[in-house]
């Protein structure tokens, strides 16, 4: 039975896929005028640590139009700001809902889902962010591209997005490259994990610390900002560390001409970016913001219809 999606270790390929047909159809659907309300009385409840426009926003908007309700949980208005143990919110709160979304602190996840009966969906961790990928991954194939056998290179700090992106990449069979300074690698272990994953499934996961050799031949770049939430004291650290490593006209010309370019954002214009390639033709970054409400509806039918 499917019970979270903290991480893509939750679900298989074909779940995976599952998400990105049902997403399909409910987008169909809903660019007809389509009433379509399949989670009538189901409730949702919202807790974010960290701030949110895309997450919070199309998991509110995507609830109503299936027909439910979300309920967004203040965490200064929750007893927990007050002292309640995470275990004692868990417990009360499956018995209110039918599942929560939380972005926050890896372990504050962990913490709710291990005593939560009811599906608790990652709205972004520290270590994954995998409902942005979901977006992603349809954002790709709704372009025509096929996952596998695609060059994808990650350009940046190699934290939720960056290792989620890896995860889904294992799965499809993608070739992906990772591309930052040294000391912001991704994890070792999940490094490992899907290095392993990739290869089984026809595909590969490589670092590479040249990012003009990194993006040659690829299909798709992608970026995400080097100061991540909760990381602002390190602002000006990471401003130098991470210079080398704008995606920008420059780096593009080293890339496939038609290289498709990717950020979750929100994006940090002159940092990470530069607006000329963020608002040139080559990016697909509204689609990929759009298409988060699209797939987070998907994976609500699925997870909450249960
Ligand atoms: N990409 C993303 O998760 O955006 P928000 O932080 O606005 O939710
Ligand atoms: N890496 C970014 C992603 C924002 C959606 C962060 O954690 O702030």
């Amino acid at each position: 039975m499917r019970k979270n999606l903290i991480s893509f270790d939750d679900v298989t390929k074909e779940e995976m896929q599952e998400i990105l047909d049902i997403t399909q159809y409910i987008k169909d659907k809903q660019k007809r005028g389509e009433l379509y309300e399949p989670l009538k009385k189901k409730t949702l409840g919202l807790i974010f640590q960290k701030p949110s426009t895309r997450t919070r926003v199309s998991f509110d908007a995507g609830m109503f139009q299936l027909g439910g309700k979300a309920i967004i949980l203040n965490l200064a208005d929750l007893q927990l700001s007050r002292g309640e143990s995470i275990e004692d919110t868990a417990r009360v709160l499956s018995r209110y809902m039918d599942g929560m979304v939380i972005r926050g602190e890896h372990r504050f996840l962990a913490g709710l889902a291990k005593n939560s009966t009811i599906p608790v969906i990652n709205g972004l961790t520290e270590k994954f962010h995998p409902c942005q990928i979901l977006s992603d991954l349809f954002t790709i194939k709704e372009r025509g591209m096929e996952p596998k056998g695609l060059k994808v290179v990650f350009v940046g700090d190699g934290n939720n997005v960056c290792q989620s992106l890896m995860q889904g990449a294992a799965k499809f069979g993608m070739n992906m490259v990772f591309t930052g300074p040294e000391g912001y690698e991704p994890d070792g272990k999940i490094l490992k994990q899907t290095v392993a994953e990739a290869k089984k499934n026809g595909g590969s996961i490589k670092i590479e610390y040249d990012p003009e050799k990194a993006v040659r031949e690829a299909d798709v770049i992608y970026t995400d900002t080097w100061v991540s939430m909760g990381q602002e004291k390190e602002e000006a650290a990471r401003v130098k560390a991470f210079r080398l490593f704008q995606v920008n006209a420059k780096l593009l010309k080293k890339a496939k001409q038609d290289c498709m370019i990717m950020h979750c954002l929100p994006a940090h214009r002159g940092q990470e970016i530069t607006s000329e390639v963020l608002d040139g033709k080559q990016s697909v970054v509204w689609d990929q913001a759009e298409n988060r409400l699209h797939t987070q509806k998907a994976v609500l039918m699925l997870w909450l219809s249960k």
